[in-house]
């Protein structure tokens, strides 16, 4: 097992280049099953996730290849001349829950998908119930059995209304890709609106297909009978821009990020401000210079608000705060597991009513910690950067999934941080 050491409080500062987001490179590379014309990504960034999905992809039937490779990212080529096979094995799913996006997909298509129930995962039952009530709101019988998703849709799907009793990326997603060559208009209500779905949306009506309504909750879909090909370039990944903000910001340094649209980062922006850093943006890029870290108290809820998937990433900067902050994790059940992790290195937090209450500390100390899911392992990184002596961060394949070439992009702007077999 691979393992992170970083050497902390070493003076940081410089550039970083946001790769593209990995939540917009999967739904998109899923709309490669809805069409036999060719996608071609680019600004992909070289991840875990990406590879794992092109292999469940080929298992369809879909010929992807890389090009134009960079140091940590590539443009990639899908063609799905036909599908082969319309079942995604429960192997293949259980290693990345985002597959559960060829249901749509693939129902479209050819009228018919197996897709394995993903499981829960670390931070989640994560059930797929939405997804599974769109695709019915869509004309689709759809059954469990043993395990598996099983959906038909023999005279094709056909254009519904829906409302999500709960806002989901996933299933809006799947929603999206299985409405567009539906027989007729699909509605769709409380749909969630990340940039990431607005990406998706973005790419699809380049292809032809009908959609309105785009960066609002209802949206309006008119079936067509089939998409063209595309050239699509994938937004930046708001998340891994916030995440190198927090460095800013618990460094006490200037960073500044290029390739990043600060619009989708609005929110955090505003938090980041709050605490005290300073944000500066540019033409191209917005940079951050850490001052003070005051507190503030962060609820996560569905974009525009707060993302679930920067609060691991802000409870390790608010450790090192002049005051106590509390974070409510409303999105995920069980997304705290890196508060022991950042306890061990010194980090004093404690559970309240299911809050999480952080007093800041002068200092941490580096530590031997345990990365148990994708966004805990990014806020042991921050509060490793900041710590005091060693911290050995294991289970970094947890970091592999979601943020591309991360040791070279901190030792470039000074950090001391090593990967280890
Ligand atoms: C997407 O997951 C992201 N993943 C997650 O990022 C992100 O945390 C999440 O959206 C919320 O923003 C990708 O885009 C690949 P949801 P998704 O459906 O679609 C419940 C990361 O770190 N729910 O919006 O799975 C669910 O349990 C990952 O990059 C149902 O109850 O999230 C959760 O509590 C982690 N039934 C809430 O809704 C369903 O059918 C939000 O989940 C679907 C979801």
């Amino acid at each position: 097992m691979e393992k992170i050491v970083i050497k902390g409080n070493r003076p940081l500062s410089g550039e970083i280049e946001i790769s593209g987001a990995k939540n917009a490179v999967l739904p998109l590379m899923a709309v490669s099953l809805l069409t036999n014309k060719k996608l071609l990504l680019k600004n992909v960034p070289d991840l875990a996730d990406i590879k794992t999905l092109s292999g469940v992809l080929q298992g369809h039937g879909t010929q992807i290849n890389k090009i134009n490779e960079k140091e940590y990212g590539f443009d990639l080529e899908l063609t799905t001349p036909e599908i082969t096979s319309t079942t995604a094995s429960y192997e293949l799913v259980r290693t990345m829950r985002a597959s559960v996006l060829v249901l749509g997909p693939l129902l479209a298509r050819t009228g018919k998908a197996k897709v394995s129930l993903p499981g829960g995962c670390a931070i989640g039952a994560r059930p797929v119930d939405l997804h599974i009530k769109a695709m019915r709101a869509l004309g689709a019988n759809v059954k469990i059995s043993q395990g598996y998703i099983i959906a038909t849709a023999p005279n094709g799907l056909k254009g519904g209304q829906y409302t999500f009793p709960a806002v989901s990326v996933g299933a809006t997603e799947n929603a999206i890709m299985a409405s567009v060559l539906a027989d007729g208009t699909t509605t769709l209500k409380n749909c969630a609106k990340e940039p990431e779905i607005n990406d998706l949306i973005k790419c699809l009506v380049a292809m032809g297909a009908k959609i309105s309504g785009v960066g609002t909750s209802v949206l309006k879909i008119k079936g067509v009978t089939s998409l063209d090909g595309n050239t699509h370039t994938v937004i930046a990944d708001r998340i891994e821009a916030g995440s190198f903000a927090c460095i800013a910001g618990i460094m006490k340094t200037e960073i500044t990020l290029k390739n990043i649209e600060p619009d989708i980062l609005q929110h955090p922006i505003s938090v980041l401000k709050d605490i005290g850093i300073k944000t500066t943006i540019n033409q191209d890029s917005i940079s951050f210079k850490g001052q003070e870290i005051n507190p503030v108290d962060i609820e996560t809820a569905p974009y525009p608000l707060f993302p679930t998937d920067l609060q691991a990433q802000f409870m390790a900067l608010l450790c090192a705060s002049n005051g106590t902050s509390e974070i409510d994790e409303q999105v995920f059940e069980n997304r705290f597991m890196h508060i022991p992790e950042l306890t061990r290195l010194g980090a004093n937090i404690t559970l309240k009513n299911d809050k999480a209450v952080i007093t800041g500390v002068d200092n941490l100390q580096g530590a031997p910690v345990m990365a148990t899911d994708l966004r805990a392992s990014m806020s042991l990184v921050i509060a490793g950067l900041f710590a005091k002596d060693t911290t050995t961060i294991n289970r970094i394949y947890h970091l592999d999934r979601g943020y591309a070439g991360l040791e070279h992009k901190l030792s470039k702007i000074g950090a001391d941080i090593k990967r280890i077999k």
